[in-house]
């Protein structure tokens, strides 16, 4: 007989019928009449219980029935005596998979810290709550991909290796397979990268955008999803080495459409998760964070602020709170003050645009006033920055002129500039931070519980 997921047996009516289970032991109690194993097999995060009857098993047959013992049960499908199910599993014929030796298993109790579950990443997914943190991405990804489709945008793969810095910021991981330890020089000592794979210096890429860009100047609208890495040396709960990133990319489109474009996908996204994903999220809520659902909802009901970067500053300045980093006009915000914005001052999500054009990247379209680009950063409860975008400066002169200004090298951009030499238009785009928008609908407060396997400064174990 197949296996049934419990997923679908919790839902069904078929009182009567033999049914196969498989997974994973969460615990088994009982006496000396009757047993209940809870089993759960990912597919949700509940558990269905098997009843075994100590007058037909022996406790020799379940001595390996342990917590976290593998098993496949056959059985009746039974309405269930107790509360907490509608139906259970009464138990006919039972075969263990694989063992969890109690001694030595280290997920045998509940409760464990997530710094501990962290050491054992390669097992933590069959805890309740990476279960449903794995569940929840797993549906935003398909809720980001049928969102684009929906709209008409075209999916487009970006390179994971690359010649450029998008960013600007120098924080790349270098890809070579150069001998480090016998590494080719030219006559004037600097390292030859001419006998490099690719002939060139090349890294691992911090965005997507400026391919993203080029697939915009031709199909109208796409958008990427991929990794990214930044080799920036942040220890926080809401930096990682390898995130994930979605960029949408559209021409024909102002900063003020790029605003639009983000705040309805955000709100599609959450309005997502509470539909689909209830379970998990009232687990999450229950456990981690009691506002969760209540601060989800509130983020799909209200119109995210539209702020000045000036005005921003302003109402930064006139607070009284102690800042950890000072804060005037020109320099940039830190998630203390990002998170004032949103939680004490607008109390709602705000998306600060027009930053001075000093901090931020050479791309971004200028400002009549020559001191500020047409940027925008969304700002999030709980997050601070979710998402960064801009319009693009489509103005070949100008663009050049920035590039010129801070030292990027050109070698590296010609093919990026002759968009803007052929066929240029006006166009903007955004990068969602995957990792960000699942700490916020799942209400986790550290980046690394939220993604299977963290890389981090001085971490790459699994
Ligand atoms: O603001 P960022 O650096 O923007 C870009 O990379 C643009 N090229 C995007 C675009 O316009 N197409 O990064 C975008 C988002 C941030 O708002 C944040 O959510 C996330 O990516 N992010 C990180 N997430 C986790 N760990 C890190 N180290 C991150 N750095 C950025
Ligand atoms: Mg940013």
């Amino acid at each position: 007989m197949k296996r049934t997921k419990i997923k679908e047996l919790l839902k069904s009516d078929k009182v009567g019928t033999s049914f196969v289970v498989e997974g994973w032991v969460r615990t088994r109690r009982g006496n000396k009449n009757v047993s209940f194993i809870a089993l759960n097999d990912g597919s949700t995060i509940h558990n269905i219980q098997i009843v075994a009857d100590m007058s037909t098993f022996t406790e020799e047959q379940l001595k390996d029935v342990t917590t976290g013992a593998c098993i496949r049960a056959t059985g009746t499908l039974v309405a269930s005596q107790g509360s907490g199910q509608a139906v259970e599993i009464s138990l006919q014929e039972i075969k263990v998979h694989g063992t969890a030796d109690p001694e030595t298993f280290p997920l045998q109790k509940k409760g464990h810290s997530m710094e501990f579950l962290r050491e054992i990443a390669h097992l933590r997914p069959r805890t309740n709550t990476f279960g449903a943190v794995l569940r929840l991405r797993h549906a935003m990804s398909f809720a980001i991909h049928k969102f684009y489709n929906d709209k008409g945008f075209f999916y487009m793969h970006t390179p994971i290796i690359t010649g450029s810095d998008c960013e600007g910021a120098g924080q790349m991981f270098r890809v070579t397979t150069l001998d480090i330890n016998d590494i080719p020089r030219d006559e004037t000592g600097k390292i030859d990268f001419a006998k490099d794979f690719f002939g060139k210096e090349t890294s691992l890429t911090v965005s997507g955008q400026l391919e993203g860009e080029l697939g915009a100047l031709a199909l109208s609208e796409v958008y990427t999803f991929g990794p990214t890495f930044r080799a920036e040396n942040s220890n926080t709960p809401r930096h990682l080495a390898e995130f994930w990133m979605i960029e949408p990319e559209v021409a024909f489109s102002d900063l003020n459409d790029n605003m639009d474009l983000a705040e309805e996908f955000l709100q599609y996204l959450i309005r997502y998760a509470l539909e689909n994903c209830s379970d998990d999220l009232k687990f999450l809520n229950d456990m981690f964070d009691k506002e969760l659902i209540s601060r989800l909802e509130f983020v799909i009901n209200n119109r995210f602020e539209r702020v000045d970067y000036t005005e921003a500053i302003k109402i930064l300045e006139a607070s009284d709170k102690k800042w950890e980093f000072p804060v005037s006009w020109g320099t940039d915000l830190q998630s203390e003050h990002e998170r004032y914005l949103v939680e004490e001052h607008y109390k709602k999500p705000v998306i600060l645009i027009n930053y001075p054009r000093d901090i931020k990247a050479f791309y971004m379209k200028q400002n009549e006033d020559g001191k500020t680009v047409r940027a925008m950063d969304v700002l999030f409860p709980k997050i601070g920055e979710i998402i960064g975008g801009s319009q693009r400066e489509e103005n070949y002169d100008k663009l050049m002129a920035r590039i010129q200004e801070m030292h990027i090298p050109e070698k590296d951009m010609w093919w990026y500039l002759d968009t803007r030499r052929y066929g240029s238009a006006p166009h903007s785009g955004f990068g969602l931070g995957f990792e960000r928008l699942i700490l916020f609908v799942s209400g986790m407060s550290n980046i690394r519980d939220v993604i299977p396997f963290p890389r981090t400064p001085r971490n790459a174990e699994f």
